[in-house]
């Protein structure tokens, strides 16, 4: 590694961030870690702090999961890379496909399709829910619909469906034929609603409307994250994933959990749909799929969907969507590893526990501090902090102010999430009962500083 004063001179002067403007990045140069342990991350300077964003929603196990480790080493060693395009397949693909039918068997997942993290997942799916409706003679159904505040990554068919002008604004125009509805966001609303079970309602009557609309047989499928997460994390209400699956099949349309930060545990269930009693048709997984060592994803497709596909004899249904490293070996054997150690740490009983225990504590630090106007979580480890400078009008909190809780709490001990007004914890899922007290604790710490 070069010295530190290297790495500070060059720090965000040869590379572009992703989701930062260059120039910011220049006058405040991000900050940068060179070590991780458990659930402990530790910086140039070799401050420690606990990584309450568990790295970006993917390092589930934390920074010391050896069995991934060396499962990535040995594959290396073995077989570095062999591509799954038509005509050749590896061992760990193969390995990797049979766990994964066994883990999503519940959700009603039969087929595996890999890819190279979640924005491709998202693209395959929503790719391959067209295709279907082709295979099946309705090649009409060719329009998307999604959540306003979803987020389905950056690929321009994924930033189609997302439902966050950060995201949209500078790169349209986007993809014709997305239609959006509203959230069930109870903090804000077009309907005014703070009822959680009745906001589900409106938003559901939205969705049926949109597709009357629209008319059913142009709509092939309807994406949603079972909590939005990036987002702001809103969980919806329990009634609103079932009533989105009763309509889709209502209507002929497909739906798509994309489930890459809810899928294995960090809603307090193995998938995030499974939490809400829901079978979707397919679902797009990446993160913590490796625990973050590798980049790799899966769509997970449905038997329902994948007997169409297999039952084709026009042809229509050769699937014309991959990328070189789908079913990489070196990442499928990182989630074979992962997997199996996901399973026998159980940590979606840790992740809702802990989950509890840090939605009970942003709410004791909503009664403490007027500027946060909102909380949301309470299911698993997806918590978020809605900051306003006004509790009335709801008028959001400024940048810097917003930096400085951030910047006192990574000095008390936890590294916290921005994101717009909205502060985001997302810790690894084996967080200990006293390492959520430090990042609580923390927190309070950076509350107290800007009071
Ligand atoms: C729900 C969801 N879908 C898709 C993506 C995009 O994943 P990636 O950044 O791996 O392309 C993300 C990333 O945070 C996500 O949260």
């Amino acid at each position: 590694m070069k010295d530190m004063n290297f790495l500070k001179e060059n720090n965000a002067r040869h590379l572009w961030h992703p989701m930062a403007h260059p120039a910011d990045c220049q006058a405040n140069p991000p900050d940068i870690i060179v070590g991780g342990e458990g659930c402990r991350i530790t910086d140039v300077d070799g401050h420690t702090t606990i990584d309450g964003v568990g790295g970006l929603w993917n390092v589930n196990l934390g920074y010391s999961c050896q069995p991934v480790k060396d499962a990535i080493t040995e594959q290396l060693e073995r077989l570095p890379y062999y591509s799954i395009f038509r005509g050749t397949t590896n061992d760990a693909a193969i390995e990797l496909s049979w766990m994964l039918r066994q883990f999503f068997a519940e959700d009603g997942m039969g087929r595996a399709f890999y890819t190279s993290g979640g924005g491709d997942s998202v693209e395959i799916a929503l790719r391959l829910a067209r295709q279907y409706h082709k295979v099946r003679g309705e090649a009409g159904r060719v329009k998307y619909l999604s959540l306003k505040k979803g987020y389905h990554g950056t690929h321009t068919l994924g930033a189609s469906v997302n439902g966050n002008a950060n995201f949209r604004t500078q790169y349209e125009p986007l993809m014709p034929g997305c239609y959006h509805i509203p959230a069930p966001y109870t903090y804000r609303n077009p309907f005014n609603e703070t009822d959680p079970e009745k906001l589900a309602q409106l938003c559901l009557a939205a969705l049926e409307d949109e597709i009357k609309f629209q008319s059913a047989d142009t709509i092939a499928a309807f994406i949603m994250e079972p909590v939005l997460g990036a987002g702001g994390v809103i969980p919806p209400h329990e009634s609103f994933m079932p009533g989105v699956r009763e309509i889709c099949d209502r209507y002929g349309i497909l739906l798509i959990a994309d489930e890459v930060i809810t899928g294995f545990g960090r809603t307090g269930d193995w998938s995030g749909s499974r939490h809400w009693g829901v079978k979707p048709d397919m679902m797009t997984t990446a993160k913590a799929i490796t625990n973050g060592y590798f980049p790799f994803g899966a769509v997970m497709i449905s038997d329902a969907v994948a007997e169409v596909f297999e039952s084709d004899t026009s042809g229509r249904a050769a699937i014309g969507s991959g990328y070189t490293y789908s079913g990489h070996p070196v990442g499928a054997a990182a989630a074979i590893a992962c997997l199996k150690e996901t399973e026998r740490l159980q940590v979606k009983d840790n992740a809702a526990a802990r989950g509890a225990q840090i939605f009970a504590g942003l709410q004791a630090l909503k009664e403490k501090y007027d500027l946060i106007g909102d909380v949301r979580g309470g299911h698993g480890m997806m918590s978020a902090m809605e900051l306003v400078s006004d509790r009335a009008t709801k008028a959001p909190i400024d940048k810097d102010t917003i930096s400085r809780v951030q910047r006192t709490a990574y000095e008390s001990g936890a590294m916290v999430r921005m994101s717009g007004n909205n502060l985001i914890l997302s810790p690894p899922l084996i967080l200990s009962e006293a390492e959520t007290d430090t990042i609580l604790s923390a927190l309070d710490a950076g509350f107290a500083a800007v009071s």
